[in-house]
């Protein structure tokens, strides 16, 4: 099945909603996420006023979050059981049921804050440059694109499961993504990664651990930069890059 319809079946929407309140590591990272979109709001957006654009939103977990915060918010996604669940929980927040990469609903509307979390690490590589590309031309000439990778390779566990995954059942799907991956992205769509966010390091397989231990290593570990290359779902900062925007108001004059 590929990954437009993935998230339509019946039932898919409450399904996402009691992963996140019974996984214990999922919960984790969604704590720690939600720390760091604190921090991005605060450092990108000072006083600016927001406005959000949540591509692929699905049950309005980052919407939610975000909608008391920002001036508007928008939610997209093509799953009617995912956008079902969104609209119980979202009071203010225009959700439309769309595929952005075909549908031309938000034609000649800017956002200065588009978020994607975990979207284009389990995309196909067409939809992924299709999505990004479609995303790029809606956000404001100074505006942030923000997405995740929930499977970075730059990550020992990950990796370690990539490994497993391959020898046990090389015909089955794990998709990884490296940050190397998460640049190229952005930069095929004319955008580059400002600032990464380290997410997750201590998730050994099969072995639970408790969220004040994790919790402690994460804050330790993302006081050192270099170590985010190791973390299990980073979180990046893109931006149009620069001589691009040059070029663009050069050529405007
Ligand atoms: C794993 S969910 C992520 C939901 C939410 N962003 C979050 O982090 O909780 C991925 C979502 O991508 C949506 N999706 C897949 N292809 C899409 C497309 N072409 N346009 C919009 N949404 C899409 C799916 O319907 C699904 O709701």
């Amino acid at each position: 099945m590929n990954y437009r319809e993935s998230h339509k079946y019946a039932g898919k929407g409450a399904e996402y909603e009691a992963y996140y309140q019974t996984q214990a590591w999922e919960r984790f990272l969604w704590s720690r996420e939600q720390d760091i979109i604190l921090r991005i709001l605060k450092k990108y957006f000072g006083q600016t006023d927001v406005h959000l654009l949540d591509f692929a939103c699905g049950t309005g977990r980052i919407a939610g979050f975000l909608e008391n915060r920002v001036k508007t918010s928008t939610g997209v996604d093509v799953s009617g059981s995912m956008l079902a669940i969104a609209r119980e929980k979202l009071k203010q927040t225009e959700i439309i049921r769309a595929d952005i990469t075909t549908d031309e609903v938000l034609t000649g509307r800017k956002f200065n804050l588009i978020t994607a979390f975990r979207f284009f690490l389990n995309a196909e590589p067409q939809l992924r440059c299709e999505a990004i590309q479609a995303l790029v031309g809606l956000l404001a000439e100074d505006g942030y694109f923000v997405f995740n990778n929930h499977h970075n390779l730059g990550s020992p566990w990950i990796k370690l499961l990539d490994v497993c995954h391959r020898r046990r059942n090389p015909e089955g799907i794990f998709n990884v993504m490296s940050i190397d991956q998460m640049e190229k992205l952005v930069e095929g769509a004319g955008m580059e990664i400002v600032e990464i966010y380290p997410v997750g390091f201590f998730h050994p397989p099969k072995v639970p651990v408790s969220y004040r231990l994790n919790l402690a290593i994460d804050r330790v570990a993302c006081t050192l930069r270099f170590l985010s290359r190791f973390s299990e779902s980073p979180i990046a900062v893109c931006r149009r890059r620069k001589n691009q925007t040059r070029n663009a108001s050069v050529s405007r004059d």
